[in-house]
């Protein structure tokens, strides 16, 4: 069973605006899009940014550092120089309450 741990409201997340947040140790960056609350790993897997101080562009995230580009909804890479994906995990809202689960 997938163990989904409540980080924060969704109304302290507005639409278009990330925020960062610690799930069992791991630092994770919500995004919230259009499209919904997406949850990533907020180091980026170029040179360990943290993605929460970037832009987030629709569904694009941008890394403050060297601006490489990922996509939200699924992690993969969208510009240099980073190449690998970013790993996302899954998000429910529950009572306006934002809800993660980590991806092993
Ligand atoms: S650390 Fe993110 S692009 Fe270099």
């Amino acid at each position: 069973m997938t163990d989904f741990t409540a980080v924060m409201q969704l109304a302290e997340l507005p639409a278009g605006a990330m925020r960062a947040c610690t799930v069992a140790g791991r630092e994770i960056v919500l995004c919230h899009t259009r499209e919904g609350v997406f949850a990533l790993d907020n180091t980026c897997t170029h040179a360990e940014a943290r993605l929460c101080e970037g832009r987030l562009r629709a569904t694009r995230l941008v890394c403050p550092l060297h601006g490489a580009s990922f996509d939200v909804r699924d992690g993969r890479v969208l510009g240099p120089p980073a190449e690998a994906a970013l790993t996302t995990h899954a998000v429910r809202i529950v009572d306006g309450a934002i809800e993660v689960a980590l991806s092993s």
